[in-house]
């Protein structure tokens, strides 16, 4: 049984999929790692920490033709080809919108997983990549909101007078929403945050911040039965828009984290809310990379608005590349187990259980996921 760790080829990409921990645990269980040359450099793993673990250092052909592939991103165009055909790709498969990449995949053979559709059960609450990286991404947003801010934090008592506390705003209290809370009011912000799901109102106060939302008929139905939120209808959006244009205004750093789904990010902070902001003010856009919470996010930019406020759209866990990969290793590790037969030391998948037919995007030439055939 040979495991593949390639080094991500994704542009700012820093993270790796395996960490000397989990090279260890692998070879445990019977396993051959290849990790390619450098792969954990920007992480801060070191060929040395690797081979050290037990793992050999080799090309990145070598690890992409592993048995099993295991990988932060989708593997791209050109490495696909390096693929075997009935190999294990185990990666974030990013599939909403990436139809003949999936296609692509399928035709090269592999059987590809997609962590973040990993159920959310028990089960695999060891193996929630979304959760560990948004947990990241939640505090990391914090820090990054903190340095772009051209003030301070918390409220400070100087003999040259007294420094206000910042106000903090978070839109969106999913995992990452829960960490930005805890991380500003660590910092001393005064932090408001808002949500469509209920279930975040007790969430939210039991973290010390006030909640801010419409709590009419269609909020207390907002949540599906799988924990996420729903797309709201036009004039709960509306409403909701006249409650947050209010709010954002007295706002000092606003950090969005809104997402549905299967769906383009919801638009919640408009270009006329920020420029009722103040000059100077922060706003961290989370959800940038499925389209953006608000309306002058872009990409990897910092955007300044004509009346000084920076909208900062490249806050991520890639800065925190070490904890990010060491976390996300763990959970491909918790998953990759299930996978293998430890009697015998060899792959033996279950192609019925339940986290495996979640995740299987593709296999035997074809997508096999309801959801993206
Ligand atoms: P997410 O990343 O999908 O979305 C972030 C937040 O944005 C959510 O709280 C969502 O309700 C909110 N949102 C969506 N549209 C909005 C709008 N128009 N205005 C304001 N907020 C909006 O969420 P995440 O972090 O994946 O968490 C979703 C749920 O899954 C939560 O209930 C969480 O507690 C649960 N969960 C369960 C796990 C498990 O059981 N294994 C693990 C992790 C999370």
């Amino acid at each position: 049984m040979r495991i593949g760790a390639p080094k991500e080829t994704e542009a700012g990409e820093t993270r790796v999929a395996v960490s000397p921990e989990t090279v260890k645990k692998f070879i445990a269980l019977g396993a051959q790692i290849v990790v390619a040359k450098g792969a954990g450099l920007a992480s801060g793993f070191t060929d040395a920490d690797y081979a050290a673990a037990g793992a050999t250092l080799g090309e990145q052909g070598e690890a992409l033709g592993a048995e099993v592939v295991l990988k932060v991103r989708r593997p791209h165009a050109d490495e696909t080809t390096a693929l075997k055909s009935g190999a294990l790709v185990v990666a974030i498969q990013d599939p909403y919108g990436h139809t003949s990449e999936i296609e692509a995949l399928a035709k090269s053979g592999v059987a590809a997983f997609a962590m973040e559709l990993m159920p959310r059960i028990t089960r695999a609450q060891v193996m929630d990549v979304l959760s560990s990286q948004a947990n990241l991404a939640g505090y990391r947003a914090v820090i990054d909101a903190a340095a772009e801010y051209g003030r301070g934090f918390p409220m400070m008592m100087t003999p040259a007078g007294t420094v206000p506390a910042a106000k903090a705003f978070i839109m969106g209290v999913g995992v990452a929403g829960l960490q930005a809370i805890a991380t500003a009011r660590r910092l001393g912000a005064i932090v408001t945050a808002t949500d469509v799901r209920p279930a975040t109102k007790e969430q939210v106060e039991s973290l010390g911040a006030k909640f801010v939302a419409v709590e009419d008929e269609e909020f207390k139905q907002a949540e599906t039965s799988g924990g996420y939120a729903k797309e709201m209808s036009d004039g709960y959006k509306a409403k909701q828009a006249t409650l947050v244009a209010a709010h954002i205004a007295k706002q000092d750093i606003v950090i969005t984290t809104a997402l549905i789904p299967g769906r383009p990010a919801p638009k919640l902070v408009t270009a006329a809310m920020v420029a009722s902001m103040r000059a100077g003010s922060v706003i961290i856009d989370l959800a940038v990379e499925r389209g953006g919470n608000c309306e002058l996010s872009k990409a990897n930019e910092l955007v300044v608005s004509d009346n000084g406020v920076k909208i900062v759209g490249y806050s991520d866990v890639r800065k925190l590349a070490s904890t990010a990969s060491s976390l996300y290793a763990r959970n491909l590790y918790a998953f990759v187990e299930t996978l293998i037969d430890k009697a015998e030391k060899k792959l033996a998948v279950n192609w019925d259980d339940e986290l495996v037919k979640a995740t299987l995007l593709t296999r035997d030439g074809a997508v096999t996921h309801p959801n993206f055939r």
